[in-house]
C-alpha cells in the first residue's frame, strides 16, 4: 500500500511510511536492535502485561499533562531521546525535531552524535534541550562538548552508560550500514530506489557529525559502523569516578542514561544525579536485559524520593505514558517514535507524531478520570 503523512495515526504507521521513504540500510539502523531483538519487543509488550483501571466521574473537561523533571516544566510528559545522525534520516534532521519539540514545549534531548551543531539548536529554540554525553577517550573533544553545550544554553547533561562497547546489531551486519554510507554497488543502488532521500544525501549540506568535526577524523566522512565508533572512541575504563567528575563539571540538572539496577541509582543519588532515565538503549546494547517497564517500579520504590526516574523506550502509545507513570516513572521519553515520522515527513511528521501521541494522553488521563498527572498512582495498575 502507498503511504501518505494523512494516514499515519500511530507510531507503526509512521514505521510503514519511513520504511517506504528510506534507504533499506537507513530504515534498518533506526528500526534494528541487538542480537535476536528480545530485549527490543520486550520494551514495548512489558506494557501489555498490566491493564489500568479506571476512576469515573471526575469532572475533566480540561486536563493538565504538565510535568516537571531536570529542572524544567514540561507541557507534556514525552520527551524526545538523544539520537544520532538525524540529517541521514531526513534532511533537516535535529533542526525539525528541535522545532518540533519546542511547538510541543518538551525536552529536545540532542545526542554527542548531532548532525547539527549545540550552537547552531541553541540559537533555534529556547525550549528545554538537554545534550547527551558520550564519554570519549580523547578528553579535549569531552571538555569542548561540554562547553559548547554551556554556552548553546543547554539545561540539561546526560551521560549515556551503556554503551561501553557496541552492541551486536545484526541488521546493520546485513545491510553493511556505516556512517556516511559507503558508495558501493548495493548502497547506490538502494539510494536509484528511493530518488529525493538520495538527491538531498549526495547534493545537499555536507553530513558531518558537528560536535566531533575537528577532533577526529569519523567526524567528517570516515565511514565506520556505529558499534565500531563505540568500541574504538568510547573510553571503556568510564567509572563511577568520572561520571561524579563529570557531574562537578555540569552546573546544572544531570542525569545518568542507561541505569537499570536499584544499586546503582542508589549511586547515582551519591555523585549528585537529578535523574536516571531506565533504559536499555531501545535494546539496541545488551539483548536479554530488562525492560524499562518490567525494572521502573522497582526504582521508584526503592529511591523515586530522592531522584527522578525517566522511563525510555519502547513506548507507542499514550496508555504506555500513563502505565510508566502510574508504576514510579517521572516522565518518559522515546527515540524511535519520533525518528520514524521524522524520516517520514521532517519536522511536520514530527509534529504530527508528538501531537498524536499528546492527544492520546490527554484522552486516555480523561477517560482514566486524571485531571492532573500527580493523580496518578500504583494502584491504577493491575497486573495479569
Ligand atoms: C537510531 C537511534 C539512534 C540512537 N542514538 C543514540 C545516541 O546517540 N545516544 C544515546 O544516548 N542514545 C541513542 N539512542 C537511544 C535512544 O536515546 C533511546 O534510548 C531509545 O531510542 C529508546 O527506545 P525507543 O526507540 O523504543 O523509544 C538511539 C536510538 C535509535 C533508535
Amino acid at each position: 500500500m502507498f503511504r501518505r503523512l494523512k494516514d499515519c495515526h500511530n507510531v507503526e504507521d509512521f514505521r510503514l511510511l519511513a520504511k517506504q521513504r528510506l534507504p533499506g540500510p537507513v530504515f534498518h539502523y533506526i528500526d534494528g536492535a541487538a542480537d535476536d531483538e528480545i530485549t527490543y519487543r520486550r520494551n514495548t509488550s512489558a506494557f501489555e502485561d498490566c491493564d489500568l483501571v479506571p476512576n469515573v466521574l471526575a469532572g475533566v473537561e480540561t486536563v493538565d499533562m504538565s510535568v516537571k523533571v531536570l529542572g524544567q516544566t514540561l507541557d507534556i510528559p514525552l520527551f524526545c531521546s538523544p539520537t544520532a545522525l538525524q540529517r541521514l534520516f531526513h534532511h533537516d534532521g535535529e533542526r525539525a525535531v528541535a522545532r518540533a519539540a519546542a511547538k510541543f514545549g518538551t525536552y529536545f534531548g540532542v545526542s554527542s552524535l548531532s548532525t547539527v551543531s549545540l550552537a547552531e539548536i541553541g540559537e533555534m529554540i529556547t525550549t528545554p534541550k538537554m545534550f547527551q554525553f558520550y564519554f570519549h577517550k580523547d578528553r579535549g573533544l569531552n571538555d569542548a562538548m561540554v562547553d559548547s553545550a554551556k554556552a548553546a544554553g543547554f539545561n540539561a547533561l546526560a551521560l549515556t552508560v551503556d554503551t561501553i562497547t557496541g552492541g551486536n546489531r545484526e541488521r546493520d551486519l546485513h545491510t553493511g550500514f556505516t556512517t556516511p554510507p559507503k558508495l558501493t554497488a548495493r548502497s547506490l543502488f538502494s539510494f536509484a530506489a528511493h530518488p529525493a532521500w538520495a538527491f538531498h544525501f549526495l547534493f545537499g549540506e555536507k553530513f558531518e557529525l558537528k560536535e566531533l568535526a575537528g577532533h577526529v577524523k569519523e567526524g567528517s566522512n570516515l565511514a565506520i559502523s556505529v558499534g565500531d565508533y563505540f568500541s574504538s572512541m568510547l573510553d571503556q575504563s568510564m567509572d563511577w569516578s568520572d561520571a561524579e567528575a563529570l557531574r562537578a563539571r555540569w552546573d546544572g540538572p544531570f542525569c545518568l542514561k542507561g541505569v537499570m539496577s536499584v544499586e546503582d541509582a542508589k549511586r547515582a543519588i551519591d555523585i549528585g544525579a537529578t535523574a536516571i532515565m531506565v533504559s536499555n538503549h531501545g535494546g539496541r546494547q545488551l539483548d536479554g536485559s530488562r525492560a524499562p517497564f518490567d525494572q521502573v517500579a522497582e526504582l521508584a520504590d526503592a529511591v523515586g524520593d530522592q531522584l527522578e526516574i525517566i522511563l525510555d523506550g519502547g513506548v507507542r502509545r499514550g496508555t504506555h505514558v500513563l502505565k510508566a507513570m502510574a508504576a514510579g516513572a517521572t516522565a518518559v521519553s522515546g527515540g524511535r517514535m519520533y525518528l520514524y515520522a521524522l524520516a517520514a515527513a521532517g519536522q511536520a511528521g514530527v509534529e504530527r507524531t508528538l501531537g498524536n501521541l499528546r492527544t492520546e494522553i490527554e484522552r486516555d488521563m480523561k477517560l482514566m478520570g486524571l485531571k492532573r498527572l500527580s493523580d496518578i498512582n500504583a494502584g491504577m495498575l493491575r497486573y495479569r
